[in-house]
């Protein structure tokens, strides 16, 4: 199969099962004579489009997703709701995932249990500059600077409104913690002492890479949740039950 950005292959899918569904209904028709109404009919390209997305492989929470699509469609139509709050819908999505289809990251946040856990590693007295890759609304960077004085922190995130709020929240903390609008594939790591990444396993693989190749000896580079398979951690704390409360750390 081909290895399209999984909302690329989605979209493929609902064009798909539009046309079979269109091409079904007539046949249906002769042996029948039965025309579906239309929300039959979108019931069907549901069916159709979640078939075709588990042949797809693609991962589980996606096939439910492909059924309620259209029938969301209908319903929203028969809402009849003003165009404007469609545009601002989308308008929202746009600036808070931003390319997230491009770099399979999408926005979600970590928890103060997980931030107390990396404060654990950071160095008590020694001065370090630590960076949060793909920083989201900044609350690691802002929750870490007041607790090291002797540390420089930085957060980088690529979606504006996430990146916005979080320069926000540093002017309204008055806290030191610099946010740049960057891509993180394009920072030399060499410039941290400590790397801090919650991102998703697809990015990990090349993200190990920048590190090894940039991270200097000594440094740190830590990861919530997602792990790398080429090298073991020298820490792993578990913050609760489940590999996504799992904090690993490699000294570089
Ligand atoms: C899972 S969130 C983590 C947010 C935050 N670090 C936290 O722990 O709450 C990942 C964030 O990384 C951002 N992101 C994804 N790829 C990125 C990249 N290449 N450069 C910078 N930010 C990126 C996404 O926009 C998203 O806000």
């Amino acid at each position: 199969m081909m290895r399209l950005p999984v909302s690329l292959q989605s979209l493929v899918i609902q064009c798909l099962a539009l046309l079979l569904a269109a091409w079904l209904t007539p046949l249906l028709q002769i042996p029948f004579s039965y025309l579906p109404a239309l929300w039959q009919f979108a019931l069907v390209q549901g069916a159709i489009a979640a078939g075709l997305s588990f042949l797809w492989r693609q991962p589980a929470w996606w096939p439910p997703l492909h059924v309620g699509f259209l029938p969301a469609i209908l319903l929203a139509q028969q809402a009849s709701l003003p165009a404007w709050i469609y545009l601002t819908a989308f308008l929202l999505l746009v600036l808070f995932y931003w390319s997230s289809f491009r770099t399979r990251v999408p926005l979600y946040l970590s928890d103060r249990k997980a931030w107390h856990a990396v404060a654990s590693l950071l160095p008590e007295t020694q001065a370090f500059r630590f960076i949060d890759l793909g920083s989201g609304l900044g609350g690691v960077p802002l929750y870490l600077a007041p607790r090291f004085l002797q540390g420089r922190f930085y957060g980088t995130e690529t979606a504006p409104a996430p990146w916005l709020i979080s320069r926000l929240r540093a002017g309204f903390k008055r806290s030191r913690v610099q946010f740049m609008r960057r891509d993180y594939a394009t920072l030399d790591l060499a410039d941290f002492d400590v790397v801090f990444a919650f991102l998703s396993p697809a990015v990990m693989p090349a993200l190990w890479q920048q590190a090894q190749a940039q991270m200097r000896s000594g440094s740190l580079f830590i990861s919530l949740s997602f792990a790398v398979e080429a090298r073991q951690p020298e820490h792993v704390l578990t913050l609760a039950e489940g590999a996504r409360h799992t904090l690993y750390a490699w000294r570089m």
